[in-house]
């Protein structure tokens, strides 16, 4: 069986994941062809998802304890993983994800303090392993982050960025841990020269790794 690829994108708020992410799509579907590549999201992917994505994001949920959120994270990953990625994979196809298991473990594990590991341990259970072969981490300080969507999207800010700062330190904090933990699969990459330098670097890198 073919064997896919799957790339994730990950970092704080702001570090330009979504918008590095669509340029390494329109480079990879023109290198590649429309059909081999993917581009998904987390939490999302598909209906079921999607649907526990709006429950995360609803503002009127204030009062979400962090286990649950964390869960609905975990659950919302399952059903990609099963509906969406093994198949794709299986497929041959090249997937990229906007955000996955870091996200959780870096803003639920660390921001909400239910710990790396257990976090962690969690989205073993929800993915059975299903890991990324890279990990694009945009790192970018947090202010930085905050600074760009406040200038570009504040209609977009949604509940779960209106968080503290603190509370995005600890993130960023999060994000630097697991790249020291998994060095061969997270790439550290840095998000704050102009956008076009930056896509260029993710280039660099996924020609690297599967395309040298
Ligand atoms: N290298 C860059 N230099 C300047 N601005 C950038 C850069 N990369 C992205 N931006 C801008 O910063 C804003 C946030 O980018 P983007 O939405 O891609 O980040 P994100 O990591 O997906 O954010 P979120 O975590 O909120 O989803 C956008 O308006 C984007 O145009
Ligand atoms: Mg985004």
């Amino acid at each position: 069986m073919e064997k896919g690829i799957f790339i994730s994108f990950e970092g704080p708020d702001g570090a330009g994941k979504s918008s590095v992410m669509a340029a390494i799509a329109a480079w990879l579907r023109a290198e590649l062809g429309d059909a081999r590549v993917i581009e998904t999201r987390e939490p999302g992917g598909n209906r079921i998802a999607e649907q526990i994505r709006a429950v995360l994001f609803d503002d009127r949920n204030t009062n979400m304890d962090a286990r649950t959120e964390a869960l609905l994270f975990a659950a919302a990953r399952r059903q990609h993983v099963v509906e969406d990625l093994q198949p794709a994979l299986a497929a041959g196809k090249v997937i990229l994800s906007d955000r996955y298991v870091d996200s959780s473990v870096a803003y639920q594990g660390a921001g909400r303090q239910l710990g790396i590991d257990r976090v962690w341990e969690l989205n073993q259970y929800a993915t059975a392993g299903c890991l990324p072969q890279l990990t694009v981490y945009l790192d970018l300080p947090v202010e930085e982050g905050l600074a760009r969507i406040a200038a570009h999207r504040s209609d977009q800010v949604n509940r779960l960025d209106r968080e503290q700062l603190a509370f995005h330190e600890t993130v960023h904090a999060a994000y630097d841990e697991l790249a020291r933990r998994h060095p061969q699969r997270i790439v550290k990459v840095d998000a704050r020269p102009p956008m076009p330098e930056v896509i260029d670097q993710v280039k660099a890198l996924i020609t690297a790794r599967f395309f040298a």
